[in-house]
């Protein structure tokens, strides 16, 4: 088994490092934010993931896994070192904010004195690895024998433990200038995958970085394709549900990641899309990506849709409407409200004078502290309590099940907006309720 680091305990770093002791490697997780391996070291997940905090008690109780703050641990520990810092947008720009990566390298390498792997998992500009490899091997002692290599990370909240211990497939980028140790090392940490005949490709490093955005950008492209013809259904008054069901059938389509409705947000579909695009214009090959502005575009205008659609439902005039907001996170089973499209839909609701009740299963502390002038309630019945319209704007499990009849005698009006697609209509409108989804009568 082999010594590892994992570098940036956030979502990633968390989940990759309780993973790869699962797997049972003895591993260290650093980070710079005390409280937070404080956190992990007491076995406490600082955010909503099923099974984590289970996987992370297991593998700190058998000791194969804890956390430090100290990089000079980290460089004594293990040769294999996983960077998985954030990368997030810049402000005001489209460009990827670099400086934890970086930062990573410089208060790392300096500490490094024998041979080693750095594997880069953060989402980043093509062109990093190799940039971020000259500038590690220039700060540390170990000199030509510290190796860069990228191994981008697919992973899936919410699914994040299955996708991380047995995922789709592995890339690894190596510098094709210096191979060294770096695929080997790779093939004993990932042994268990290997050995379950997951497809493992070797890649140059500039492949490996685009081989991340390229996957994101396609599955946005998919997302907003749906919900440019759920535009177009809108338009010619046809289904968008029944449309992707039947483009889904064909193999070469698919149905997955084809549900129309309000969008993808999050913290990687649209920032990565973003990056991307501004990087396209470093290289001069901007026009290969000018269609991924059309498809944040249209990804955008359906926040906007969705507040119109409420509009209309109450002839034109939000004020004084009292709406009922299912779901605040991004998607379900996740507590993440970052580029969050409900929180979005609920913000602009209010600024057009409704007022506005918000619930969500797992996602209400991270909501309060980024839209603290909404309401907030406590359940599915305080929300809608006294409302004129419930809108369901993440497809949580729990509202996809809901039953009109617990809610009508509790509502003012009965009329639900799915901004998910993801009620029955004939359901809702039997028991009586005006029910208007996105891109369906
Ligand atoms: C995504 C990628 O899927 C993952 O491989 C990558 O590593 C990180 O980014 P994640 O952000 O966790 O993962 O969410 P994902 O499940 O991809 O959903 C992204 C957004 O698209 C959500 O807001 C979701 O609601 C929306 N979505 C997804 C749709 O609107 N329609 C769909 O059919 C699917």
């Amino acid at each position: 088994m082999t010594k590892v680091t994992v570098l940036g305990t956030g979502y990633l770093g968390a989940t990759h490092a309780a993973c790869m002791a699962e797997l049972g490697h003895e591993v260290l997780g650093v980070d710079v934010d005390a409280g937070k391996i404080a956190k992990l070291q007491d076995g406490q997940v600082p955010f909503f993931e099923p099974e984590l905090e289970e996987v992370l008690r297991r593998n700190i109780e058998a000791g194969r896994l804890r956390f430090s703050t100290s990089y000079r641990e980290a460089a004594a520990w293990g040769t294999a070192h996983f960077l998985c810092v954030g990368t997030p947008q810049k402000r005001g720009e489209y460009a990827a904010d670099l400086r934890y990566v970086e930062s990573v390298i410089d208060e790392l390498a300096p500490h490094i004195t024998g041979p080693a792997v750095i594997y880069g998992k953060s989402t980043v500009p093509v062109g990093t690895a190799a940039r971020l490899g000259d500038r590690a091997r220039a700060l540390s002692p170990a000199g030509e024998q510290l190796e860069v290599a990228w191994n981008p990370e697919f992973l899936r909240e919410g699914f994040a433990i299955g996708d991380t211990l047995r995922p789709d497939r592995l890339v690894i980028g190596i510098d094709p200038v210096r191979p060294g140790r770096a695929e080997q090392l790779a093939r004993e940490i990932y042994a268990t995958a290997l050995a379950a005949e997951t497809p493992f490709l070797v890649t140059d490093l500039a492949t490996a970085e685009l081989v991340k955005v390229a996957a994101n950008s396609f599955l946005a492209t998919k997302i907003s394709f749906i919900n440019a013809m759920a535009e177009l259904c809108e338009a010619a008054d046809a289904d968008v549900t029944v449309l992707a069901d039947a483009i889904g059938y064909d193999a070469r389509i698919g149905r997955r990641f084809l549900n129309a409705g309000l969008g993808f947000g999050g913290g990687c579909l649209p920032k990565d899309i973003r990056a991307f695009m501004a990087r396209a214009g470093e290289l001069h090959a901007h026009q290969a990506l000018t269609f991924l502005r059309e498809v944040d575009n249209v990804n955008m205008r359906r926040r906007t849709r969705m507040v119109e659609l409420t509009r209309e439902v109450f002839d034109g005039s939000l004020i004084g409407a009292r709406l009922a907001v299912l779901g605040a996170a991004f998607k379900p089973d996740s507590d993440d409200v970052r580029d969050s499209p409900a929180l979005n839909v609920a913000g602009q609701l209010q600024l057009q004078g409704a007022s506005v009740t918000v619930y969500d299963p797992h996602a209400m502390d991270n909501a309060r502290a980024l839209f603290p002038t909404l309401d907030y309630a406590t359940s599915v019945a305080e929300a809608c309590k006294g409302a004129d319209a419930v809108l369901v704007l993440t497809e949580w499990q729990q509202f996809r099940e809901l039953d009109p009849a617990d809610l009508t005698g509790l509502v003012r009006g009965n009329r639900v907006l799915d901004g998910r697609n993801c009620l029955d209509p004939q359901l809702w409108s039997a028991a009586g309720w005006t029910y208007r989804g996105l891109g369906r009568h």
